[in-house]
């Protein structure tokens, strides 16, 4: 089927049902052709949070579905390929998160929402990397504990005086694998250029950064900026969506590597197959969502 035609049955069958379409910025560039809204997740979590819509199907991985279905629980919610996971929400489950409690006892647990809900219903709030240090800060504790990436948790701590963020050891592969030389050399051929990184890479990478912040706030600071080139420290989606809105500046990938494989297992004929079978329908433990619905709405309701 033709681009135009597949776009069309989609926004025709968004309409008979009354569904939206939520795109996250990694997703392939195509998908914000039918999306209601783009962005980061918590933008889409506000989103996600607020819509009229009856169906909300979630192009982005599989704990983005999630938590909006925790947050619209009498909407469905489709995931349009099962398979889209995130390989840092898998770095830990319940039990490793009750240990890690057991060795820190009476703190405080904040979890990134790149995590299942069974580790959202366990912890005390959750953040994004949009609000993290907001969120840390609103405890105002001595000691938190950080779950599961250790790169943003490390970030907040940067960023608080006398804050202690006590970090897990899990991680995003895709952020991980970036290393201060790839920054290096980037720099070299491109010496003019502003360095705009994920607090997801490791420490040594953010220290090099010109500016550090959600994918949102990377694409709203280029947007805004006087300068004209930019080396994108995060996933490629971001660096498409640049390209596309602002063809006037030049971006650099930081490298071929820095692609989210889940992410890009959504294509516009997933999203029609979503919309005409209404798979893959988003379902959580009642008593799993009840208690992580607490975390994630005292994240909601801190501003980023
Ligand atoms: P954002 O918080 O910028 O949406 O990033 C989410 C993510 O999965 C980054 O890897
Ligand atoms: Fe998860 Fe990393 Fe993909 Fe983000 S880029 S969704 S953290 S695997």
């Amino acid at each position: 089927m033709q681009r135009r035609e597949l776009i069309e049955k989609i926004n025709k069958l968004k309409k008979e049902k009354n569904a939206i379409i939520l795109a996250h910025t990694y997703q392939n560039v195509e998908i914000d052709e039918v999306a209601d809204f783009s962005g980061d997740s918590l933008y889409l979590s506000q989103q996600a949070a607020k819509t009229d819509a009856d169906v909300i199907v979630f192009a982005g991985v599989y704990f983005m579905a999630e938590t909006a279905k925790i947050l619209s629980p009498k909407k469905t919610v489709l995931l349009p390929n099962l398979n889209a996971g995130c390989a840092m929400a898998d770095k830990i489950n319940v039990e490793q998160l009750r240990n890690f409690k057991a060795q820190h006892p009476d703190i405080p647990v904040v979890c990134y929402v790149n995590s299942t809900a069974a580790v959202k219903a366990e912890s005390d709030i959750c953040c994004t990397s949009a609000n993290a240090v907001n969120v840390v800060k609103s405890l105002n504790k001595k000691e938190v504990l950080f779950v599961p990436d250790q790169h943003l948790g490390s970030y907040v701590e940067s960023q608080l005086d006398g804050v202690k963020v006590i970090t897990y050891s899990g991680f995003c592969p895709v952020h991980h694998e970036i290393n201060p030389s790839d920054i290096v050399e980037k720099k070299t051929l491109y010496p003019e250029a502003k360095v705009m990184v994920h607090p997801e890479c490791p420490d040594e990478v953010v220290k090099m950064a010109d500016y550090t912040g959600s994918t949102t706030g990377i694409i709203k600071t280029v947007k805004e900026s006087s300068d004209k080139e930019f080396i994108i420290v995060t996933e490629k989606g971001v660096v498409e969506r640049l390209e596309r809105d602002c063809p006037d500046k030049k971006f650099v990938l930081i490298n071929e590597k820095a692609v989210c494989e889940t992410m890009k297992l959504i294509h516009l004929e997933d999203i029609l197959n979503t919309l005409e079978n209404n798979v893959y329908e988003i379902n959580i433990d009642e008593e799993i969502s009840n208690k992580a619905i607490n975390a994630i709405n005292k994240m909601v309701m801190i501003n980023a």
